[in-house]
């Protein structure tokens, strides 16, 4: 399957790509998490990502597209994959699109997670993510077994930078602006499926496996 995540920033698309990707046995993709790994380890991509990320703002496409070529390119992607935050606007679709065409391939299927304003607020500023596997939790909603550290395995929890209310609303405006035009794009393309995405998190995860069963014959 090769598969979109997109919903707004908190929506729960780190937290749900987890589960659905090994369900589904496929790489789970996520530009965010390639940015700030390349921040954190002050590469060339970090630092031309940086100030973008800091101000909530979308990083330039080509610096986004090529990093996304890439990946796309790697063996473990090559029989299907979840990405989780891109394409972030419709130019960038449009770029996926003609990338896939290159080998024949298309999108199965976009999914939309849809969750209203004052709860994504609520769930990013208690965001807590893990240092060694990228693994998502929440301070009261999702709380590891000791605080700090990761169920998981093992590595320590930090908050991001882009987690303070001021930046959490910019990214809210750029996601409207940029990001909202794309579930029309992929409507008319035939391939959108949209779940609610309030309530616990495995029920949003049955949700979204039962809305992706259909695409799995
Ligand atoms: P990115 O990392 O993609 O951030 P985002 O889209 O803003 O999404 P988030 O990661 O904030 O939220 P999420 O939906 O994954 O929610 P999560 O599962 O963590 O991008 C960051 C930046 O990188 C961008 O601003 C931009 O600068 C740059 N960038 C990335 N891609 C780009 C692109 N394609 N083009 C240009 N720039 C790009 O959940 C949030 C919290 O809620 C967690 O604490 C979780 O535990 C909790 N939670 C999840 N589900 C539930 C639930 N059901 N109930 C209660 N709590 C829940």
């Amino acid at each position: 399957m090769r598969l979109v995540l997109v919903g707004p920033p908190g929506a729960g698309k780190g937290t749900q790509a987890h589960f659905i990707a090994s369900h589904l046995s496929i790489p789970r993709i996520s530009t965010g998490d390639i940015f700030r790994y390349n921040v954190t380890n002050h590469t060339e991509l970090g630092a031309q990502a940086k100030e973008f990320m800091d101000r909530g703002d979308l990083v330039p496409d080509e610096v986004t597209v090529a990093m996304v070529r890439d990946r796309l390119g790697e063996d473990d992607a090559k029989e299907g994959f979840l990405l989780d935050g891109f394409p972030r606007n419709v130019p960038q679709a449009e770029t996926l699109k003609k990338m896939l065409a290159e080998t024949d391939i298309k999108l199965t299927v976009v999914l939309e997670l849809e969750v209203d304003e004052d709860e994504v607020v609520r769930r990013l500023s208690g965001r807590r993510t893990c240092r060694r596997c990228e693994r998502v939790w929440h301070v009261l909603y999702d709380p590891p077994s000791r605080e700090g550290i990761c169920d998981d395995c093992g590595g320590d929890l930090f908050q991001r930078d882009d987690d303070m209310e001021e930046v959490i609303r910019h990214r809210i405006e750029v996601y409207k602006s940029q990001t909202e035009p794309l579930v029309a794009f992929y409507a008319e393309e035939g391939i959108l499926a949209v779940i609610d995405a309030a309530g616990p998190v495995e029920e949003i995860t049955s949700r979204a496996l039962g809305a992706l069963e259909p695409y799995t014959r």
